[in-house]
């Protein structure tokens, strides 16, 4: 039978993916403002987070909530979601941008789904069940040889420029295409679905991260241990990729395990 969790949380992101389309599609209806350098907020950003956990806190009211807008409490069941990932792109009219919602049990991720509302696609995951996109299985790409693989590489000010271009160079001198798209979320389900080979990141944040991770593993790609130590609450470094690359991308990345 499937997870409740699961059917649920695909509800809530179609909804919250019409309310973030809405507001997209009339820029004028929303204010901008930055937290930190290069880190933008819309003040669609808290009003899809507080859609997202008023939705769920009244289905399961047991839950707790990490989301990237200020809910912080961790427990046995977690929420854990990014109400719009890609707010960049958001905040300034490029139509690549999702919702993220990520479900723990027990420190395990058990339900993932991301829906990107501007190509109506959901990607969605619940362990040992596979990871679809709009119903239709999903299976990462297998590609073989780095020569011929594009792998997402994501910046951040977090990390500064000089991890980034380091980990940039070693994979293009590996022979690798890169790209950089700008929603964390959307790059780890493109792995899932095959349209690239890799995501690599020197920091994320659990919020942007933790429904890609289940879905790149249950389409059978290789992912990082990114919940080690201190993962959940103040993020680590992530590899995703086809197993095929994995060995290449761990040594280029210095992203091991
Ligand atoms: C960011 C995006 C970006 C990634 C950053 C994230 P936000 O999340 O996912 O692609 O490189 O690490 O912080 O701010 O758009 O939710």
């Amino acid at each position: 039978m499937p997870d409740p969790r699961h059917l649920c949380a695909e509800a809530v992101a179609r909804e919250a993916g019409r309310l973030m389309r809405r507001r997209f599609e009339d820029r004028s209806s929303f204010s901008l403002s930055f937290k930190g350098h290069q880190d933008y907020l819309t003040e669609v950003d808290g009003e899809v987070e507080r859609l997202v956990v008023s939705r769920l806190s009244a289905l399961f009211p047991g839950d707790s909530f990490i989301g990237e807008e200020g809910s912080r409490e961790a427990s046995h069941s977690v929420w854990v979601i990014d109400p719009i990932d890609g707010t960049a792109n958001f905040a300034r009219g490029i139509p690549h941008f999702c919702v993220s919602i990520a479900h723990l049990e027990d420190y395990r991720p058990s339900v993932g789904v991301i829906y990107d509302p501007m190509r109506d696609e959901m990607y969605s995951a619940a362990v040992g069940a596979g990871a679809t996109l709009n119903g239709v299985p999903l299976e990462v790409s297998g590609v073989p040889d780095i020569r011929s693989a594009t792998v997402e590489i994501g910046w951040n000010m977090r990390s500064g420029p000089r991890s980034f271009l380091a980990v940039v160079e070693k994979v293009m001198r590996e022979g690798a295409g890169m790209i950089r798209a700008g929603s964390g979320a959307l790059g780890m389900a493109f792995v899932a679905a095959g349209r690239t080979d890799a995501y690599i990141e020197t920091h994320i944040n659990a919020w942007d991260v933790l429904a890609g991770l289940l879905l790149v593993h249950e389409a059978g790609g290789h992912v990082s241990d990114f919940l080690a130590g201190e993962g959940l609450a103040k993020g680590n470094p992530v590899l995703a990729c086809t197993p095929q690359l994995r060995e290449v991308l761990a040594r280029a990345s210095g992203i091991g395990n």
